[in-house]
């Protein structure tokens, strides 16, 4: 596929097992830069991140999620957070955040390294920024483990496209 965008969005998967490689501190913030270029209302930017790398914060991590095998498999992860100091309406700041996230995936992606959404750790939100000794100010959106991935094989599949149109007027 020539279009570069849609092959992104096509092609990345949710990565959970990654090779031993490191992940690069630039590829970490390039991917973080991309986030940040998500639209959000009023150009709001309510985005906070900690990059997590550390092998000690890792294994605490890991251990607030159910998915703690993919915290420790993935050498890195960005924990993304809403301020909610800065927020000025609920639904559009934390839609703000979920393309931030989205364009970090797509930008994983386009790195060649795998990564996955974890948000089931939110159910353990509050350990999760005591762990990373944030104040409640900041809530946490989701965590994303990034890697380099150990293998191309994920596989996921989509409900055909006329299920999701309610209507769809006759074109001019
Ligand atoms: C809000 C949200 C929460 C998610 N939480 C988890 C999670 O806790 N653990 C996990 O393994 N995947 C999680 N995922 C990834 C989804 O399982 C995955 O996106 C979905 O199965 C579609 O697969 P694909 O991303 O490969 O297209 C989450 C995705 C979203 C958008």
């Amino acid at each position: 596929m020539e279009n570069s965008i849609l092959k992104a969005i096509y092609q990345r998967r949710s990565i959970r097992e990654f090779t031993d490689q490191a992940v690069e501190i630039e590829q970490l913030h390039e991917i973080i830069k991309a986030g940040i270029w998500a639209p959000s209302g009023l150009n709001n930017q309510p985005w906070r991140f900690v990059i997590i790398t550390e092998q000690d914060t890792r294994e605490k991590l890991a251990a607030l999620t159910k998915y703690s095998h993919i915290v420790l498999a993935a050498p890195a992860s960005i924990a993304v957070f809403l301020d909610t100091t800065t927020i000025y309406d609920q639904v559009k700041d934390h839609q703000a955040a979920g393309a931030c996230i989205q364009n970090m995936l797509l930008a994983a992606e386009s790195l060649d390294l795998g990564a996955v959404w974890l948000g089931q750790i939110l159910k353990n939100k509050s350990a999760v920024n005591a762990l990373l000794q944030l104040d409640n100010q900041y809530d946490l959106m989701a965590v994303i483990a990034i890697g380099n991935p150990a293998h191309h094989n994920q596989k996921s599949t989509r409900k055909d496209l006329q299920e999701f149109i309610l209507n769809q007027e006759k074109m001019p």
